[in-house]
């Protein structure tokens, strides 16, 4: 067992580390505030190669292993978790599952463009009544000839207001149930296609998602991904990817309340002496330190096995599960640290605790991680 990062991570992690506090976390404040999609930091990290991080060279991408995606995605997240997630969602719900997946020709046409980062990319598996029951899904492809009608909607769609292609579940067979679920690539200026105005929610204002609506939306058969019936099993195998890239996310948003709440204790002073020199402040210190570290360990166990190329579903899933709640209670801890100011939009430690909401939601719930984990324990 190593617990060593190689040259090339940590040289991963000292270049985006730097260039996070000088381009992201400036202005993450004010791209909340404004809820303004991140147009130059995107750019920015494209030519980075770190919209397709784990992607092969020959594909577009940086060719670099997933302890340096994660690496990535918390170095991000540090500095705005808006942008966090917009590149979370291209690498890995949109350019893993076509790698995986796809064909030379649609990785030529699908794949490298986006691991590039000249186009971006979105995963359509959300519906208004197929949440966490994934399988339930009502948007429906039915064949004619040489392509696939597809009509239905989704909603909650990361990346989806400015999305060139989407990663998209239907329904070629409802008498299946999950086996007759097939996943498709989809331009989005593919006729029939409509999108909704962004949503409004609670955080992560700068990363927008919308509804989308599919009339029938004529789409060439050559645009499958894999075969018909096994688009259940391209969602969960791409949602082991990405909630790795969640739960990297969190430990990211956690850290950046937890460097804030440290500084603030050295500056802030009460009873004639800086906070930080308070045991209950030290306790709370400690705390949000420990439970940092765990994460990182679980996000970066699930990295190692998906670069092994060993099923990873469950150490996935236990990574989000702790690493998106431990966010919650860091940045409320932060928060507390802070105390009236913590409250203030003057200050970040709001906003971590609203980033930091949203990770124990999308990509499966609290309540989908503890199911993945015990299904997996469980089983004789
Ligand atoms: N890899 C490969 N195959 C898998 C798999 C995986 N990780 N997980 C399940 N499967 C296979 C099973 O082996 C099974 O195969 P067979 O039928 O051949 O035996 C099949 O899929 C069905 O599995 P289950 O019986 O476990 O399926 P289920 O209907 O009980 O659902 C679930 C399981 C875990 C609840 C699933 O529905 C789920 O993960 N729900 C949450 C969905 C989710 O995470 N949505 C997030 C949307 S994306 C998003 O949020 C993006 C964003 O905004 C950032």
């Amino acid at each position: 067992m190593n617990f060593e990062l190689t040259d090339v991570q940590r040289e991963i992690q000292r270049t985006i580390r730097e260039v996070a506090a000088k381009e992201l976390t400036p202005h993450a404040r004010k791209w909340d505030e404004t809820h303004a999609w991140p147009t130059d930091a995107v750019k920015m990290l494209s030519e980075l190669s770190l919209l397709g991080v784990a992607i092969p060279e020959q594909y577009g991408g940086a060719g670099l292993d997933n302890v340096c995606y994660a690496i990535a995605v918390e170095e991000i997240s540090r500095g705005c978790a808006s942008t966090g997630v917009i590149v979370s969602v291209n690498n890995s719900l949109y350019c893993d599952p076509v790698m995986k997946f796809g064909t030379e020709a649609q990785k030529e046409q699908f794949l490298t463009p986006f691991a590039r980062g000249e186009k971006l990319g979105c995963f359509g598996l959300t519906e208004p009544e197929a949440g966490s029951d994934a399988g339930a899904q009502k948007t429906v492809a039915v064949r004619r000839g040489d392509e696939y009608v597809i009509n239905g909607s989704k909603n909650w769609i990361t990346n989806g207001p400015k999305a060139d292609a989407i990663v998209l579940f239907a329904m070629t067979n409802k008498e299946a149930g999950h086996k007759g679920i097939t996943a498709f690539l989809v331009p989005t200026n593919t006729p029939g296609f409509i999108r909704a105005e962004p949503d409004k929610k609670m955080g992560i204002s700068a990363a927008w998602s919308c509804s989308m609506f599919f009339e029938d939306m004529r789409v060439p058969a050559k645009y499958r991904l894999g075969e018909e019936g096994e688009g259940f099993k391209v969602a969960m195998s791409t949602l082991d990817g990405g909630r790795l890239g969640i739960a990297a996310q969190a430990v990211g948003i956690a850290r950046a309340a937890y460097e804030e709440a440290v500084q603030y204790s050295g500056d802030r002073k009460s009873f004639g002496k800086p906070i930080r020199e308070h045991q209950a402040i030290q306790f709370m210190i400690a705390d949000m330190a420990t439970e940092l570290d765990a994460a990182r360990l679980l996000v970066w166990r699930a990295a190692l096995m998906k670069d092994k190329g060993v099923r990873h579903s469950s150490e996935s899933a236990m990574a989000k599960l702790y690493a998106s709640e431990m966010a919650s209670r860091v940045t409320n801890k932060a928060l507390q640290v802070h105390g009236g100011m913590g409250y203030s939009k003057e200050m970040d430690a709001e906003r971590h605790v609203r980033d930091a909401r949203i990770t124990e939601i999308y990509e499966g719930t609290s309540e989908i991680q503890r199911i993945v984990i015990s299904t997996h324990l469980l089983k004789e």
